[in-house]
């Protein structure tokens, strides 16, 4: 486990160091980005512009949400609307490496421009070690290419500095405490966002579908939680399956789609285990999101699958 004030004074010099002039920093509203950010706005000051991204592939509500976060963590900041330049990049895109490898490219390229805007070639991105880990190199596997590694176009002039690089997960959380980052034991959410959680092809019509399940399965997993009727998982959410199964809608039959439902608990994302939801609250959750998705979707079902020898996500 880190110490985090010493594990600050150490980044804050070696981005001193790393960057001459200005930077921006890739602010996603996770607690990874949010702490690089932070770390980078006490290093330089205003030297170094946070950039938060609306893709367009993000949660309802998320947008406001991390405004209001980074408002909270006294985050100086800008928003750059760019949901058509990503659902362009995403176009007919099924496979799963290569979804993170163009909305990776969608944000260098977005990066590229913010970056000459600010007069500068110095990214700071908060890429933790699991990333790269994952997204393989030398004699490792690839599990999955993690947007922020694998999508870095070989001619772009950016520099990549990236603090946070060796930590693990719960240590970000340690930091992310020590920085006074506001409710940075919540959930964690890709960086490719509801891409990831649209198996298949990316449309805004399929995104929009995912974006309404998912925020069906907070609300009721977090009011269960309230309730004291289940353990708070360290990820639950929905995804949106390529599989078609028939249903009926009044006296029609329709020929609709499917959502997977999941919750897991975890400590670093390496590993992690089912929290087995009850049968009434898994219940709800399917009569909500097929209700409120109808017609479109017919069937909700549980994944049972510990990591490993899944992944948490299913993309
Ligand atoms: P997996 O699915 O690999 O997920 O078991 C481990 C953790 O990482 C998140 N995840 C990502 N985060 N970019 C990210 O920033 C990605 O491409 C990505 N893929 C997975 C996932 O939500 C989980 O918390």
């Amino acid at each position: 486990m880190i110490d985090p004030a010493a594990f600050t004074r150490d980044a804050i010099e070696r981005l001193r160091r790393d960057v001459p002039t200005t930077a921006i920093v890739a602010a996603s509203g996770g607690i990874d980005s949010t702490a690089a950010a932070l770390l980078a706005q006490r290093a330089l000051g205003d030297r170094a512009r946070a950039i938060f991204v609306d893709t367009g592939l993000l949660r309802a509500g998320e947008v406001e949400r991390t405004r209001a976060y980074f408002a909270r963590a006294g985050l100086a900041h800008r928003v750059v609307d760019a949901a058509p330049r990503f659902f362009a990049a995403l176009a007919g895109v099924a496979d799963p490496e290569e979804k993170r490898r163009r909305i990776g490219e969608a944000f260098i390229r977005l990066f590229e421009d913010e970056a000459a805007a600010f007069q500068t070639d110095r990214l700071i991105q908060g890429t933790i070690a699991p990333d790269w880990i994952e997204s393989g190199g030398g004699s490792r596997d690839t599990i999955k290419t993690h947007h922020n590694v694998g999508g870095v176009p070989a001619d772009s002039r950016l520099v990549l500095v990236e603090p946070l690089r060796d930590l693990y997960k719960d240590e970000v959380r340690t930091l992310a405490r020590y920085l006074g980052i506001p409710d940075s034991d919540r959930q964690p959410f890709p960086g490719p966002g509801l891409a990831v959680r649209v198996q298949g092809p990316v449309t805004p019509e399929r995104v929009a579908w995912a974006r309404e399940a998912n925020a069906i399965v907070e609300a009721e997993v977090e009011a269960a939680v309230a309730r004291g009727e289940v353990e708070r998982p360290w990820q639950y959410f929905a995804v949106l399956l390529p599989v078609r199964a028939v249903g009926v809608t009044g006296d029609n039959r329709v020929y609709g789609d499917v959502v997977v439902v999941r919750a897991v608990r975890s400590t670093d994302a390496m590993t992690a285990s089912v929290v087995p939801l009850s049968f009434d609250l898994l219940g709800r959750i399917a009569q909500r999101i097929t209700r409120q998705l109808s017609p479109h979707v017919v069937r909700v079902l549980y994944d049972v699958t510990d990591k490993p020898p899944a992944t948490i996500e299913w993309e």
